[in-house]
């Protein structure tokens, strides 16, 4: 199995600038009348990224080449605070012109028994599928500090493998219900980016790297390399307990260019 790329950066700027200038990158490789089709991580990590988009790359990416879809969502209304298309558009979608038609929302609002098998048509028909699934171009993941991502937590981790592509999960906090895809669509993915940011993500971080010894131990921990590249791209802090950081991980500025994030 091909090894993560780990891009560590000195700041969140950085990280955010990289995954632009990445992100741009792709789409730029779209061939005509195709679309990159990306599914975007929920929560607050990636409100960073979407507001360096917005102010710095609306006019420098071809939205109109980019499919936008979510890897989970909560079980509330669009214009709920909760709602991870509510942060999205707020942060990135009405700041930039992506056609209406190119952003595929998770119902939050609809009832999960009946949204969870919406949804999974939805991916059918506009994602391009490989060996029988949907393959997204990109799939950007979170961590949550039980190891959780998308929104499969330690508790459901069975949800992982599931057979279906979407599958209805519960915060085991919360018991909020969230509608969330399943390994069968994360891991067929042909990018996957995992963000961390932060002191607090550094303890998963470091085990999930580092002790991955077969034991799946988080949800997090079954994420294997896409069909092209599983990259990390983690900030200063979340990388404070990797105990190998290779020089050519330290992402800084005069690397940050195409060579720099080492995407296939
Ligand atoms: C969500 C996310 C979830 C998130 C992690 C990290 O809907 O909340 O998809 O998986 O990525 O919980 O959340 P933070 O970025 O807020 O730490």
């Amino acid at each position: 199995m091909k090894k993560p790329i780990i891009n560590i950066y000195k700041s969140t700027e950085e990280l955010a600038g990289s995954f632009a200038e990445l992100l741009c990158d792709k789409v730029n490789e779209v061939p005509n009348e195709s679309f990159l089709t990306i599914a975007l991580s929920g929560g607050s990590t990636p409100k960073a990224i979407f507001k360096f988009l917005a102010e710095n790359y609306a006019d420098k990416i071809n939205w109109s080449k980019v499919k936008v879809f979510w890897g989970d969502e909560r079980c509330v209304a669009p214009d709920d605070s909760e709602s991870n298309y509510k942060m999205t558009t707020d942060c990135l979608l009405s700041k930039i012109s992506i056609p209406a038609e190119n952003v595929f929302r998770i119902y939050g609002e609809a009832k999960p028994a009946e949204e969870v098998i919406r949804y999974a048509d939805v991916l059918r028909n506009n994602v391009v599928s490989i060996i029988g699934a949907p393959s997204f171009d990109i799939v950007l993941l979170g961590l949550g500090e039980d190891g959780h991502t998308a929104s499969i937590f330690p508790n459901q981790i069975e949800l992982f493998g599931s057979e279906n592509l979407c599958e209805i999960a519960v915060h085991p906090q919360t018991a909020q219900r969230r509608i969330t895809i399943t390994g069968k669509v994360i891991n067929n993915a042909k990018n996957i980016i995992f963000l961390a940011t932060g002191k607090s993500k550094a303890e998963k971080v470091s085990e999930i790297i580092e002790h991955k010894t077969g034991e799946e131990l988080f949800p997090a921990s079954l994420v294997e390399a896409g069909v092209d590249a599983l990259m990390w791209l983690i900030d200063a802090d979340a990388a404070a307990l990797l105990k190998e950081k290779q020089e050519d991980q330290l992402i800084s500025d005069k690397l940050n260019g195409a060579a720099g994030n080492g995407l296939n």
